[in-house]
């Protein structure tokens, strides 16, 4: 288990239907749109918006992509496996990617496909 945490600043997938709800998952774009959706355990949130029928974006569910990055601003997420494609300063800053990314806590995840673009610009350090 790789164990990569991101906190937040200021989520087997194919069981979690038969799963409780572990955690409370608000999304948040930037258009000021929001979705509460529960999360399983061991369910990353990406399936859990799936199966809640909400749209996010993603590429190859792998952690490599970085399409699905998301940004943790309240609570606790865990990467099971490495999340390859940020860079230690995007975790720090609570960046995760929402394809392996499962919540440890309730949270509430910024998410859309302008959070990826601040990989880009993201400032180095
Ligand atoms: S979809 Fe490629 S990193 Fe998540």
């Amino acid at each position: 288990m790789f164990g990569s945490e991101t906190m937040g600043t200021d989520g087997d997938s194919s069981a979690a239907h038969d799963r409780p709800a572990a955690h409370e998952l608000t999304l948040m774009w930037r258009d000021d749109q929001e979705e509460t959706i529960p999360v399983g355990v061991r369910e990353t949130v990406l399936d859990a918006a799936e199966r809640a029928g909400v749209s996010l974006p993603f590429g190859c569910r792998t952690g490599a992509c970085t399409t699905c990055t998301g940004r943790v601003l309240d609570g606790c997420v865990e990467h099971p496996r490495p999340p390859r494609g940020l860079k230690a300063r995007h975790l720090d800053s609570g960046y995760a990617l929402l394809c392996i990314a499962e919540l440890q806590t309730d949270c509430h995840i910024e998410v859309g496909v302008d959070v990826q673009a601040d990989l880009i610009s993201y400032p180095r350090k």
